[in-house]
């Protein structure tokens, strides 16, 4: 579908501040509040409160790793309570989410604190965590009413009734990254649950506080604990043994693209039905920016896309597409506005970019700057604590995206100047990574919008705004290609390969 742009509207919707977000309709999906994931922490009593609530943690201690036994209770336990789930229809299924998704809101400020402790997540962007992980449970509670109510019924020849109607699939193996790990951990259960299934999540090694803490909020809501079990451990331990396990009915994974592919070839090689594998990967995500482009909107959506989370999103921006003649002035701008970021404590307040989440992380990074020294050009880069995982964002300018082989995670950016005349060949180049993940454009020009979302096949186009913090309900999220399956997290279609579809012929 053509992507229309009118940029006086677009830059309106944006609107002023130092992190701008398109505004977010209160009424998206029925009577249901959507949260907004634009978060503003430098007044008011919900900075005073979080500060508190990080004060008042007590040591993480992370659960002890799944054995091999407790994994085989576990599918049992969910086999023997699954069909009573199924049985229940779509509404009674959503009471439950909406009463999960409200003991997660209840208890936002203790989520938020152990994001940052754990995740290494700004307080600013633990809340748009929480927010997004209440999000995930109310919207799919409305998908669970609207899809999963009674059967559908079809047109058919006279004297015969054609129904169509939805079902679990049994026991869904959930898999979920560290980097947001209540939002996607969230999102993935519940899912799963909406459409009928029992679940084993398995959060990421590095994450698993956070996660046993939103289970027992589950539970204590009302979820029968047979239909969701946390399975924590390592992935090439615990995930590998979830995937093979005979009682896995399907997986939804989101993480890195080698290890969906890893997980791919487990289940091929698997007796018994085929299951269904829903992947969300990684992204080799680009932004082309045209001489028409306002530059101060540029420079206020790149810097979020490309260092807010420390770069850490599967959406952030990782190279920078801007024409040759006015790419010195945005690289000027760009260079200042890094400078006012602050690097440093997530649980700051001031925080705008914390640290990554973990020794080899970093170690990837500094490898990947040591390349960028030797054989591009770096522009910029800030300084940061040298204490802790931290790494300061860089601006560096390569020649090509044929200089990018993969995602690079973290805070680095990367420029390519072009000719406008190479459009095609320059954005043919970032197309033939085969990632499609996200992809931005920064133009007056719906022509030239256009042009480029044809030249890139991606999942999620932005066009004049930043090229993260997709909202549930208001832009379903998900890539194409070697970014991921489908169906898109946080859309219509999203309960689809959770599902079971079953049709009915009855002559009357
Ligand atoms: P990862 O692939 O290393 O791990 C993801 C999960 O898979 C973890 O729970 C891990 O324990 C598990 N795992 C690892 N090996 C496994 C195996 N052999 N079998 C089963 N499970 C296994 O990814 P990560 O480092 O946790 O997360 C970062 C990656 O996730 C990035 O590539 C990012 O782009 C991607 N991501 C994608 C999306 C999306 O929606 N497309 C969202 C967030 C993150
Ligand atoms: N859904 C997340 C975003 O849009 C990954 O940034």
């Amino acid at each position: 579908e053509a992507v229309v742009v009118d940029p006086i509207s677009a830059v309106e919707a944006v609107g002023p501040g130092p992190h701008p977000r398109i505004a977010k309709p209160s009424d998206i999906y029925g009577d249901e509040r959507v949260n907004s994931s634009g978060v503003d922490l430098s007044v008011g009593a919900e900075r005073d409160r979080l500060t508190a609530a990080v004060a008042a943690l007590g040591t993480l201690t992370p659960p002890p790793e799944t054995t091999s036994a407790q994994i085989d209770k576990a599918f049992a336990a969910a086999r023997l309570a699954q069909p009573a789930w199924n049985a229940a229809d779509g509404p009674a299924r959503a009471k439950v989410l909406r009463a999960m998704g409200d003991a997660l809101e209840a208890h936002q400020d203790r989520l938020i604190a152990i994001c940052a402790r754990e995740a290494g997540k700004t307080l600013a962007d633990g809340v748009a965590e929480v927010r997004e992980a209440v999000d995930f449970c109310r919207y799919y509670a409305h998908l669970a009413e609207e899809k999963f109510a009674a059967p559908e019924l079809l047109k058919g020849p006279v004297g015969e009734v054609n129904t169509l109607s939805l079902h679990g699939r049994g026991v869904f193996v959930c898999i979920s990254p560290w980097n947001f790990p209540l939002a996607i951990f969230t999102g993935q259960i519940c899912a799963a649950l909406a459409a009928g299934n029992a679940v084993l999540a398995k959060p990421a090694e590095q994450t698993p506080v956070i996660a046993a803490e939103a289970v027992k909020l589950y539970h204590a809501a009302g979820l029968d604990p047979r239909l969701l079990a946390l399975t924590p451990g390592r992935g090439e331990t615990v995930g590998a043994a979830l995937v093979a396990h005979p009682g896995c009915d399907g997986v939804a994974f989101t993480g890195g693209t080698e290890t969906a592919r890893r997980i791919n070839t487990s289940l091929a090689g698997r007796e018994g039905p085929i299951v269904p594998f829903i992947a969300e990967t990684g992204g080799l995500n680009g932004m082309f920016v045209d001489t028409t482009a306002q530059r101060e909107q540029v420079i206020d959506d790149v810097i979020l896309s490309a260092f807010g989370s420390a770069g850490q999103r599967c959406s952030a921006l990782r190279i920078l597409f801007l024409p040759k003649d006015t790419a010195e002035g945005m690289v000027a701008g760009l260079k200042g506005a890094m400078d006012c970021l602050v690097v440093g404590d997530p649980a700051d307040p001031g925080t705008d970019v914390g640290p990554v989440i973990d020794a080899e992380a970093k170690e990837a990074l500094e490898k990947h700057l040591h390349r960028l020294n030797a054989e591009a050009t770096v522009l910029h880069r800030l300084a940061a604590p040298a204490e802790g995982t931290f790494f300061g964002p860089v601006l560096a300018e390569i020649p090509s995206a044929d200089f990018l082989e993969r995602e690079v995670f973290g805070p680095i950016l990367h420029v390519v100047r072009y000719d406008p005349e190479d459009l095609s060949s320059v954005a043919g180049m970032l197309a033939s990574r085969r990632y499609g993940l996200t992809l931005g454009v920064h133009s007056r020009i719906e022509a030239f919008a256009q042009e480029v979302a044809e030249l890139v096949p991606a999942g999620n186009v932005y066009v004049n705004r930043s090229i993260i913090g997709a909202v549930v309900g208001v832009q379903p999220f998900g890539g194409e290609g070697l970014s991921g399956t489908g169906p898109k997290a946080g859309g219509p279609n999203a309960l689809s390969r959770y599902a079971l579809e079953r049709a009915v012929s009855v002559n009357i």
